[in-house]
């Protein structure tokens, strides 16, 4: 059964993981409502895949015994400068969240609670994905500056992304 240190830090995780699926749909409709689809697309995809992230340890809680307690979820901004604005933001954010993983693995290690710190390794991969990720999109904006041709093309590119994970899955496995 999960030591109740580990128990509370995996249910603010959860809350955090619920927080950023809610920026990023609020990001989504930002770019919707500046009528840039497919960088909504990108972001309601990369809402989903928060919502996954916080199934994970939902579903690690409760093969573990443990017990899910979901809390009230901040409100989110809701209006940005500039796609690049969102961006930087989405940057800060992710390493942000990089900094909250740590500490939870710095807890599992305090507990000696293996199965967290294992079913953690996968977060640690995940926060180097999403960095980079968000910085790659960083990076070409500012090199695109101004130009509409630019933005165009980054939307279609970005309007590509399709979602892959099922947040139904209890396999910790699933994305
Ligand atoms: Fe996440
Ligand atoms: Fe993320």
């Amino acid at each position: 059964m999960i030591k109740p240190k580990v128990e509370k830090v995996i249910n603010k995780q959860i809350n955090a993981e619920l927080w950023s699926a809610y920026l990023y749909l609020s990001m989504s409709s930002y770019f919707e409502s500046i009528n840039l689809k497919g960088f909504a697309t990108w972001m309601l995809m990369q809402s989903q895949e928060e919502v996954n992230h916080a199934m994970r340890l939902y579903n690690h809680l409760i093969e573990r015994g443990g017990r899910v307690k979901l809390e009230a979820i901040d409100a989110v901004p809701t209006e940005w400068k500039s796609p690049l604005n969102v961006f930087e933001e989405t940057y800060k954010h992710e390493q942000k969240v990089t900094g909250l993983i740590e500490k939870l693995v710095d807890t599992a290690e305090q507990e000696k609670d293996r199965a967290s710190l294992n079913m953690l390794q996968w977060f640690i991969d995940e926060q180097v994905e999403e960095e980079n990720s968000a910085d790659e999109i960083v990076q070409k904006l500012k090199l695109i500056g101004k130009s509409g041709n630019g933005i165009f093309m980054l939307d279609n590119e970005l309007g590509q992304r399709v979602f892959t994970g099922d947040i139904t899955a209890r396999q910790t496995q699933q994305q």
